[in-house]
């Protein structure tokens, strides 16, 4: 059974638990912002990402309140001075992220309620917060405003003027994904943290061309044992293996006495998930032989 909404038949707080809890996880964007009179602010938004490399283009939104339809601080600032400091949020300072979110009054400086260090920058008036990993500074080139009714976003568009990386963070010079322990958002109250066993890898299908799905023979395709992410990674080699291939896996000592197409199949799919994509297929293939 599925549900299908319209968006415009349901009331916009509904509507936007949807879009929030379906959209997930979203990276954070803690954006420190001044005003004209140089009072600093710091907010979260998850409407967020990177858009592109050449130029360095990220968007946020701040968007209108469901429940008043007020701007937010930071969209007010970056109207006033075209200038943010986009700091990285990870697990160490997820719940002062999450207390600078409070609707304290404007010109409340959400850096000291809670609890951040401020760290002047070098290219922008706001400053950057101390604790974050990475800390992009970046000059506002356009805001775009959706609409002028409640919940509406505003799209803020942030150029990258010079990033700051916190070096405990870097491996051979490279942000290591394994140390950053980055966190998202999620619908409701939920959040998510990357790190241990939320973390796996899938290899980049970017100089290879895979054979797809549709091209693997129809047993393996309709195999009651494989997965659609097995299938997906099957799908992801070059080509078929050889029959010589096949013929050396069937001599191997675990799969000679095998003679049920479902126990080689499950015996494929823990080699598949060992990561050896080719073997995998192999004893997949020398399956077509039994029933
Ligand atoms: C993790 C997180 C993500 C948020 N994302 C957004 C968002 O994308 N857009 C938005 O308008 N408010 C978002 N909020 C709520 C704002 O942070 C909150 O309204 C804040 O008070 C705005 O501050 P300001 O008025 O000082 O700019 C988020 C809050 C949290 C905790």
């Amino acid at each position: 059974m599925t549900k299908t909404i319209d968006p415009i038949a349901i009331p916009q707080p509904e509507l936007h638990a949807y879009l929030l809890s379906a959209v997930a996880p979203r990276p954070i964007c803690f954006a420190s912002t001044i005003d004209k009179e140089g009072n600093v602010n710091l907010s979260p938004f998850s409407f967020f990402n990177v858009f592109s490399s050449n130029p360095p283009i990220m968007i946020f939104s701040p968007a209108r309140s469901g429940r008043d339809n007020s701007l937010k601080h930071t969209h007010i600032n970056v109207k006033e001075v075209p200038e943010v400091v986009i700091n990285i949020v990870n697990y160490p300072i997820v719940e002062q992220m999450s207390l600078s979110s409070t609707a304290y009054d404007k010109g409340v400086n959400e850096f000291v309620k809670a609890g951040l260090t401020q760290v002047a920058s070098e290219k922008v008036k706001p400053p950057r917060v101390g604790e974050a990993p990475v800390a992009f500074e970046c000059s506002v080139t356009e805001v775009i405003e959706l609409a002028d009714t409640p919940g509406s976003g505003n799209l803020i568009l942030a150029k990258v003027e010079l990033i700051h990386i916190n070096e405990k963070y870097l491996t051979d010079d490279k942000l290591d994904t394994t140390k950053l322990d980055l966190v998202g958002r999620m619908g409701g109250s939920w959040y998510t943290r990357s790190s241990g066993d939320s973390l796996f890898e899938i290899p980049k299908p970017i100089r290879t061309k895979g054979i797809g799905v549709d091209a693997l023979p129809e047993n393996i395709r309709n195999s009651s044992v494989l997965t659609g992410n097995n299938l997906g990674r099957l799908g992801n080699v070059e080509e078929l293996p050889t029959l010589t291939e096949i013929e050396k896996v069937a001599d191997h000592e675990d799969i000679k006495d095998l003679t049920k197409k479902s126990e080689l199949h499950k015996i494929a799919k823990e080699v598949l998930e060992a990561g050896h994509t080719k073997q995998a297929l192999s004893i997949l293939m020398h399956a077509e032989k039994f029933n």
